[in-house]
């Protein structure tokens, strides 16, 4: 991956694109059918996919975005033929390798979102690697979600919950948070998905209360950063009321 420094020190201050969102996350999808539209194999659309992610990697730190949530590989992404699966697997290890050391000399802090125990040892030991590697640097956190399933995150919290005898009347919204995968990070401000989709497929349900979402029909190794900034600039269209009235936010100005 190739950050050059000085764009890294660009910050929402100097950014010519209005308020940046600071949590943004990003269902990319749209990879076979991207491949498929070039009479492709289904490969060649996660390997151009796989591309893409270094240049929205950096449009972002360049944009000024503090943490950037992807959707990788979800809970139901398991029922996929076993060789894409396996393709799937490879490719978040390959990144690894090839990746970390200049993602880590660019500042990004790597953390992984989702349940380890389905993954093979050797995976395992290389996303806790990368994460740990990366763990001291604040420039980006770079949420990776990968057997994530938001259902299941929410089960495993309150599970967790349950472990450690927490009393009912500790249960509250904060608490639940905080047992998330994301616990400790503000909630993702915009919900980016690609390829035409209008559905959530189970990703940051909870964290997504009160995301602001954005679909765009352009499949995943197609979105640039020129679809990311046209996603900003809609983002800095909408009125994020949290419940309240226009008079009310209009007092708060
Ligand atoms: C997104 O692209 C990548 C993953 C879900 C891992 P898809 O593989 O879902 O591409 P489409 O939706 O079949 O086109
Ligand atoms: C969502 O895409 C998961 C990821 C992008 C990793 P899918 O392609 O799996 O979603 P569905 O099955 O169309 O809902
Ligand atoms: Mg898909």
């Amino acid at each position: 991956m190739i950050v050059p420094t000085q764009t890294m020190q660009a910050n929402s201050t100097n950014s010519p694109i209005g308020e940046v969102p600071k949590h943004v996350a990003i269902i990319m999808d749209g990879n076979g059918r991207w491949a498929k539209s070039r009479g492709l194999p289904r490969a060649e659309g996660h390997r151009q996919g796989t591309e893409n992610l270094r240049h929205i990697i950096r449009a972002c730190v360049e944009f000024g975005v503090e943490i950037l949530t992807i959707y990788a590989f979800s809970t139901e992404n398991w029922r996929r033929p076993p060789l894409e699966v396996r393709l799937l697997m490879t490719i978040l290890e390959t990144v690894i390798d090839r990746e970390l050391k200049e993602l880590d000399e660019n500042g990004v802090q790597i953390r992984h979102l989702g349940r380890l125990d389905q993954i093979a040892p050797i995976l395992q030991k290389k996303i806790k690697y990368a994460c740990d590697f990366t763990n001291h640097n604040s420039r980006l956190i770079l949420n990776v979600a990968f057997n994530y399933g938001g259902r299941d995150e929410i089960v495993q919290a309150v599970r967790r919950i349950v472990r450690e005898g927490i009393p009912e009347d500790q249960i509250t919204e904060d608490l639940l948070n905080r047992y998330l995968y994301t616990g400790g990070l503000p909630d993702p401000d915009l919900i980016i998905r690609t390829s035409g989709e209008l559905r959530v497929s189970n990703f940051l349900i909870w964290q997504g209360a009160y995301s602001e979402y954005y679909a765009t029909p352009t499949y995943w190794p197609d979105f640039d950063k020129n679809e990311l900034r046209k996603a900003i600039a809609e983002y800095n269209q909408r009125t994020r009321r949290f419940g309240k009235t226009d008079e009310q936010l209009d007092k708060e100005d």
